[in-house]
């Protein structure tokens, strides 16, 4: 079982080591997706003590944040090494922290429940309200255009909405996040059909 003073540490750890991050994968972030991760391990039946670390520790070794270390989950690994989290846990909580990222995963199934309630969680946090604030500080921190009418230029906020945030609430892999998608993806549609409405001036 992994206990309330690993949970705890591990989001300490978190909070050291992305301190300062303004991509979008701060502490915050991780506090979110343990937190959705929960809540949806609770309901799946899934093991929630590896959810909520794999939930925390899911981008401590992110590709784009730390390269050096994202094959070998150095982070992550020397953590649970300290933790003294071992054996089948310790496999279970790397497994599920591999299997989050959308980039590297695109949509192949997750293998475990334990992978697909932290999967859906961290794609949770990238929709609904949550996810328009946290794409625009992404924009912002990145000087990055609003949007371009033509669709030519993709390297704007709204495009990735577009690209990529608009199809994650069909990607969801457990029932629970399904559930909660419907939701969050039915909001973040809604904004973005007023804010391509407001900028045409049809409202
Ligand atoms: P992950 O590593 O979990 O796949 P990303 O690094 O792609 O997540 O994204 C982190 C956050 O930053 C998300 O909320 C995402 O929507 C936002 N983001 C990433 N790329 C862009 C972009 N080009 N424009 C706006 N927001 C972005
Ligand atoms: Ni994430």
């Amino acid at each position: 079982m992994i206990d309330e003073g690993t949970i705890t540490a591990a989001a300490a750890y978190v909070r050291d080591l992305l301190a300062g991050e303004a991509s979008g994968h701060g502490v915050d972030h991780a506090l979110r997706v343990c937190r959705t991760a929960a809540a949806i391990a609770r309901s799946e039946g899934a093991d929630v003590g590896v959810c909520r670390l794999a939930a925390l520790l899911h981008d401590v070794d992110d590709h784009k944040l730390f390269p050096g270390t994202s094959a070998s989950l150095a982070h992550a690994v020397s953590f649970l090494d300290a933790q003294g989290v071992e054996g089948d846990e310790r496999r279970r909580v790397c497994q599920a922290i591999r299997e989050v990222s959308f980039s590297a995963n695109g949509m192949e199934p997750p293998s475990s429940l334990e992978a697909a309630c932290v999967r859906d969680a961290d794609r949770l946090d990238a929709i609904g309200a949550i996810g328009v604030g946290r794409a625009f500080a992404f924009g912002g921190a990145n000087g990055r255009a609003l949007w371009d009418e033509s669709g030519e230029c993709r390297d704007t906020t709204v495009a990735h909405f577009e690209d990529k945030l608009l199809l994650l609430a069909e990607g969801m892999s457990t029932q629970t996040g399904r559930f909660l998608a419907a939701g969050r993806g039915a909001y973040l549609r809604g904004f973005y059909e007023e804010f391509v409405a407001e900028w045409r001036g049809e409202r």
